[in-house]
């Protein structure tokens, strides 16, 4: 038994039936300031030391990948201040997390319209990129500048010009042709969604990839999400039927 299966089962999950994608979408930061009377961009602080808590506990538990919804497209219309505050975090938890990631055996991943980040941000994102891109421990997939309509768009404007061009036939596309031109390509669909804050929608996150995810809303605000509540909902998914439209133990 390796050491991640030792501390999965410690932690009281079966190492057999762990998700191999975990995806988060992180919310309620701004709630969790607005409830302690501070600004929003208290609450995006607070929030980057989940962020720390989660990397840390998926890669201990065997996590193969995590994605963290980090900053959708849509995000981009919030108030300028917000927006450079979160840019500001983003660049300070790429250069906090860097050795940690390199220490733990973490690559760095990130999906989404990245060339729409500030340039220092997306020098800080493409070095921690190709620093952390021999590891083989666990996939840390941010998703930033990312909204899956426009992943879907580009997946679309990829095929056709390959149609166009007389490089495809167009009878020939497949699921696998339209994961293989998603952000995504090299990546397993998530088995389990989280949101936090307890919104029941998916705020254009991952359209196509979330067909069978399970999904698991919690109240708890981002900020106060721990590692005792995240464990309680990876053992809820281990208890889950999934059947894939058949029926059980078929
Ligand atoms: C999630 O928290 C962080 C981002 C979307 C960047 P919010 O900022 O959406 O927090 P609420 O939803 O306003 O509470
Ligand atoms: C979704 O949260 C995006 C991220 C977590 C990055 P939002 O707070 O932006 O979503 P809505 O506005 O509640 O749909
Ligand atoms: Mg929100």
């Amino acid at each position: 038994m390796n050491s991640s299966d030792a501390l999965a089962v410690e932690a009281g999950l079966d190492p057999a039936r762990r998700p191999a994608h975990v995806a988060i979408i992180m919310d309620g930061n701004g709630r969790w300031a607005k409830k302690r009377l501070l600004n929003r961009v208290k609450g995006h602080e607070q929030g980057a030391d989940t962020v720390r808590m989660v990397v840390r506990a998926s890669r201990e538990l065997g996590i193969s990948v995590l994605t963290l919804y980090a900053f959708s497209t849509e995000n981009w219309q919030r108030p300028e201040a917000e927006v450079k505050a979160l840019m500001m975090l983003l660049k300070r938890f790429l250069k906090s997390e860097k050795q940690e990631m390199l220490d733990n055996n973490i690559r760095l991943n990130a999906i989404g319209e990245v060339e729409r980040l500030p340039g220092s941000v997306s020098t800080l994102l493409q070095e921690t990129m190709q620093a952390t891109e021999n590891n083989s421990g666990m996939v840390l997939n941010l998703a930033l500048s990312y909204g899956a309509r426009p992943e879907i768009i580009r997946m679309v404007r990829q095929l056709s010009a390959k149609v166009a061009a007389g490089n495809l036939q167009a009878e020939e596309i497949d699921e696998e042709t339209v994961s293989t031109h998603l952000y995504t390509r090299n990546i397993p669909d998530p088995d389990l969604l989280i949101r936090t804050s307890g919104e029941m929608r998916i705020s254009n996150f991952m359209l196509w990839q979330i067909a069978y995810a399970e999904i698991y809303i919690t109240d708890t605000l981002w900020p106060d999400f721990n590692r005792a509540e995240y464990i309680k909902i990876l053992k809820d998914y281990q208890e889950r039927d999934r059947r894939f439209g058949k029926v059980k133990n078929q």
